[in-house]
């Protein structure tokens, strides 16, 4: 199986019982819309978006957004959430690696809740090559990160690459530090706020974790 067909029958198989996360934004999507406030942005771009907890949240704060996710039932399950009111959102199935089906569009800003973490380093830094692609100069990027603070998942299970972790089965989880975010970063953005935070939610076995994300906003150079 391909590696994006392996994402998608995961990430299918866990979205069949629905709102996995409960329904209310996730605190990073608060932060990033602050920031995206503040610099008047419009466009937002959510790769990812699950079942659409945060994409919606941001369409209700009146940004323009585009969502997609490998999931094609998280995508109809956030379709229906959307569908009953009438906001500025469109659902899109589709991959992070090969976002064609976008077109030539750029956004004012992308907001990524707990996405690139799930991946290995080489994928990691394609991710974020393709969301640098995918940003007006100038524009922001948004995102939450596992941190190494986060005891619940850091150093838990085989270590398959450096502070990369598979606690639980299928599902990488990569930690960062806060010279990796710079390093990162450092070549296409300046940084506009970076903090830790809080978010408590169920983990793949069902028990709640809390854990212990970094906030990145950034603006492409
Ligand atoms: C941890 S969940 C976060 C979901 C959402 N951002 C949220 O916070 O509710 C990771 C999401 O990434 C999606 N995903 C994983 N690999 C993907 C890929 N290659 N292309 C698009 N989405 C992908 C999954 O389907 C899943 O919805």
């Amino acid at each position: 199986m391909s590696h994006d067909l392996k994402l998608k029958s995961y990430w299918n198989n866990r979205y069949e019982t629905g709102a996995i996360w409960g329904e209310d934004a996730c605190p990073s999507a608060v932060l990033a819309q602050e920031c995206f406030r503040e610099h008047a942005v419009r466009s937002v771009l959510v790769p990812g978006c699950g079942y659409g907890r945060n994409s919606l949240y941001l369409a209700q704060q009146g940004f323009d957004v585009v969502a997609y996710d490998i999931s094609d039932i998280a995508i109809a399950y956030a379709a229906e959430q959307a569908g009953r009111q009438s906001l500025p959102l469109n659902y899109e199935t589709g991959s992070l690696f090969d976002p064609a089906f976008l077109g030539e569009k750029q956004f004012d800003a992308i907001y990524l809740s707990n996405i690139i973490h799930l991946f290995m380093k080489e994928q990691r830094e394609q991710v974020l090559d393709i969301m640098t692609s995918l940003l007006k100069p100038g524009g922001i990027l948004a995102f939450s990160v596992v941190s190494i603070y986060d005891t619940g998942n850091y150093g838990k299970g085989e270590e398959v690459e450096p502070n990369t972790f598979m606690k639980h089965k299928d599902k990488l989880l990569h930690c960062y530090d806060e010279q990796e975010l710079d390093d990162m970063l450092k070549p296409h953005y300046e940084f506009l706020k970076k903090c830790l935070h809080t978010q408590v939610e169920p983990d793949p076995s069902g028990e709640l974790e809390e854990l212990k994300l970094w906030f990145v906003a950034a603006r492409r150079k």
